[in-house]
């Protein structure tokens, strides 16, 4: 049974109902089942075994110090693209050399932090950041440990805003100037390049851009090794998908999830599908899933606060929007939704929106959506993912709790933000 089911129309995630958390904590609400990120995590690992490698938590998918602490403890890395990222994951509990540092716009003081830290490999977005690599690490008399982040125009034929390996896109290094680093670096007093790195973008959903990636990065491997380095690992980035969208009508959830919440590749699969080529390098893989890990683990819980009708359309306005769950107005993002508690009565087609004062506020559009009335509580589904990381204070709101379930009982992680933080 899956950990979020009905059990006799009373939505639980493991053994916890889940209307009686939102009585006791409040809505909105975030509530993330332990097992399911323990299972996910067990599937990567399992996904790699017979390799030697390492699992890179995306902090920024959800960044809860107790959900960090728990990968933490379960053997997880790091994958950061912040000092805050960074300080969180050791914080946790995840040595240095199990964190890797992205991104294409590292402040100074976020490098010096990551060659302070001895961490495993900073993850190099630009010539003009290595050369500043360089500069810091001549400073702090060390040498750094870099890995170029390579763009190997791949696309992955999702949505534009999360395609990160094209040429076009604003992350990587182009493959003619990552060889050319590759051979000018050769040997530097304050570079030593330990890696390759690549993340051709998130919620993927086929197997073939892994291993076209493979491919790159073995044939980038090979000239790095030709021109007298001595790579320590190679990073693939993370990006599996999950499926969000029901297969088919969302009024059956009743008695069938129809596939959602379920990644959308097996993560043995895609290992499978980067091996193929990068397994004759005979050196550690590095992956980085973030949604992979949590998306299916969290549900968003709201409540309905009103309804109406204008302009020939019907609206359900509930107490979360945009603010708790940025994805449908930032990506048209599919959530399913559905009831904490089942009952006969009339399906309803309207748009689920937020109170925030913005018409781009919504969870859902022109929605067939099961009997629904003022006070009702509704889960919204694989929201563990780029949900709270991506909240924000806007409208003077506060951000939710998160809760984490095992079994039948449950703890709060992190306490509904109170109004003094709207001063501080
Ligand atoms: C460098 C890097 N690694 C890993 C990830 C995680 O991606 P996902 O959550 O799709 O697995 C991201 C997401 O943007 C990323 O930028």
């Amino acid at each position: 049974m899956p950990y979020l089911h009905y059990d006799h129309d009373v939505l639980k995630l493991e053994d916890t109902v889940l209307d009686e958390l939102a009585d006791a904590h409040g809505t909105p609400l975030f509530v993330y089942s332990e097992s399911q990120i323990r299972d996910n995590f067990q599937a990567m690992q399992t996904a790699f075994v017979g390799v030697p490698h390492l699992i890179c938590y995306a902090v920024k998918a959800n960044s809860n110090p107790e959900i960090l602490r728990l990968l933490a403890e379960m053997g997880a890395g790091a994958d950061a693209v912040s000092v805050g990222e960074m300080w969180l994951a050791l914080k946790a509990g995840i040595p240095p050399e199990r964190i890797v540092f992205a991104g294409v716009g590292k402040r100074d003081d976020e490098i010096e932090f990551a060659i302070q830290q001895n961490i495993r490999g900073l993850n190099v977005e630009s010539e003009m950041e290595l050369q500043v690599v360089a500069e810091i690490a001549a400073r702090l008399q060390r040498r750094a440990r870099v890995s170029l982040r390579i763009n190997p125009d791949i696309d992955i034929h999702g949505h534009p805003y999360i395609s990160t390996g094209r040429h076009k896109d604003k992350f990587g290094i182009a493959l003619d100037t990552a060889r050319r680093l590759i051979t000018e670096y050769r040997g530097h007093p304050q570079i030593q390049l330990v890696g390759l790195h690549a993340h051709i973008g998130s919620q993927i959903t086929e197997i073939l851009p892994y291993r076209k990636l493979g491919e790159v990065m073995r044939d980038m491997a090979v000239f790095a090794a030709q021109q007298g380095h001595r790579l320590e690992y190679i990073d693939v980035g993370g990006g599996l998908g999950v499926r969000y969208e029901p297969q088919g009508d969302e009024r059956h959830f009743r008695h069938d999830w129809q596939g959602v919440n379920e990644l959308a590749i097996e993560p043995k699969a895609v290992a499978d599908a980067l091996l193929t080529s990068l397994r004759q390098l005979e050196l550690p893989i590095l992956f980085e899933p973030g949604r992979s890990l949590v998306a299916n683990a969290g549900v968003l819980i709201t409540r309905v606060l009103y309804l109406k009708e204008t302009g020939g359309k019907r609206f359900v306005i509930v107490d979360a929007g945009m603010t708790e769950l940025v994805r449908p107005s930032l990506y048209s993002a599919y959530h399913a939704i559905v009831p904490l508690h089942w009952r006969e009565g009339e399906a309803v087609r309207a748009d689920v929106v937020g109170p925030i004062c913005e018409s781009g506020d919504f969870l859902a559009r022109d929605r067939q959506l099961p009997p629904v009335q003022r006070g009702d509580l509704r889960a919204v589904l694989t929201a563990g993912a780029y949900g709270y990381s991506l909240s924000s204070n806007y409208n003077a709101g506060l951000r939710p709790a998160e809760i984490l379930v095992h079994g039948s009982s449950h703890r709060v992680i992190r306490q509904r933000q109170p109004l003094d933080v709207l001063i501080k």
